[in-house]
């Protein structure tokens, strides 16, 4: 796999962990890491630093327009942000915040960067997702892991619906959703904005009572080990011509009885398209 690869959410925990891993593998691919603030050293001279804050359109497409890295090899969206501090805020978009950085400007980043003809033949779109508190409803905004997991369920409603399209069209590309299994603390800062208390437990005591979640059928894990799945899931020949499934850490397993249900998914794929085409005109062109 020859191209450079494009990975959002490398700055910290699992992403963090991927990048230098993919960077050291045999092919030493250059990888591009696009988030807010660059990744702490040292770091591989392979890896360089874009910035991208996904809570923007406008940025979303400046990245696009800027990109002088060559074909893209593989397109990794694994930025993501959960918390009360972002629930019920709205972009200067219009689009309440966690479903813009986890999933809509993701969506908006792969088509601007298919409609550069950018997008090697047998790229792999990779899609960092979760399960773990899937259920779809929170009207009122008063929950943030449900709002969490709805923005997750959303990647994977867009994951299996982009699949049918690039079926149809006759391309090569490999959409996978992929959830690293949770992984409190241990370098991830995925609870950054939650209140010192619910942070300080999350930090210091969750991550020693993961045999706990075990015991109930979560699959957990640490950055490092999850880094290094997701880099397998984007470097591996093992997961060539796995398109459309949902890897959790190292296994393929089926995802969420509603993520399957293609009106759901049509439903998601729309209202991406139709959010998005107002300042996006580029996501309504044909594959
Ligand atoms: N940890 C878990 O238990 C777990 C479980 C299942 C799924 N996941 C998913 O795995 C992914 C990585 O999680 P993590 O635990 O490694 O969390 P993390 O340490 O908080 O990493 C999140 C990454 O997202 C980036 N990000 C946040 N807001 C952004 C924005 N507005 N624009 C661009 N980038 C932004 C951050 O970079 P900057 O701050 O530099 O922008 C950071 O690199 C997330 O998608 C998460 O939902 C995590």
């Amino acid at each position: 796999m020859p191209g450079t690869i494009l990975f959002t959410g490398g700055s910290s925990g699992i992403g963090l962990c991927s990048i230098k891993e993919i960077a050291q593998s045999g092919s030493k691919p250059k990888v591009v890491v696009a988030n807010r603030t660059p990744p702490p050293p040292p770091l591989p001279s392979n890896i360089v630093y874009e910035q991208l804050d996904l809570s923007s359109q406008a940025s979303v497409r400046a990245l696009a327009a800027a990109w002088s890295y060559g074909p893209i090899s593989a397109l990794v969206c694994n930025a993501g942000i959960v918390g009360p501090a972002a629930l019920g805020q709205y972009t200067s978009d219009g689009v309440e915040i966690t479903v813009a950085v986890n999933y809509l400007n993701h969506a908006l980043l792969f088509f601007l960067l298919k409609d550069r003809n950018l997008l090697e033949p047998d790229c792999r779109i990779i899609l960092t997702t979760t399960e773990g508190f899937a259920k779809r409803t929170d009207p009122k905004l008063s929950n943030p892991l449900i709002q969490y997991a709805n923005t997750k369920l959303e990647m994977i409603l867009f994951a299996y619906a982009l699949v049918r399209r690039i079926k149809e069209s006759g391309k090569k590309w490999t959409v996978i959703a992929f959830e690293p299994g949770f992984t409190p603390g241990q370098g991830s800062k995925l609870g950054r904005d939650s209140p010192a208390a619910a942070r300080w437990v999350g930090d210091h005591i969750i991550p020693h009572t993961l045999w706990i979640f075990r015991m109930f059928g979560t699959v957990t894990s640490s950055p490092p080990v999850s880094g290094r799945a997701m880099a397998k899931v984007v470097l591996s020949d093992e997961y060539n011509g796995i398109t459309g499934k949902y890897i959790l850490l190292h296994e393929e397993r089926p995802s969420s009885k509603d993520s399957y249900d293609v009106e759901k998914q049509e439903d998601v794929w729309n209202w991406t398209i139709n959010t998005l085409a107002k300042d996006n005109p580029q996501v309504l062109k044909p594959f």
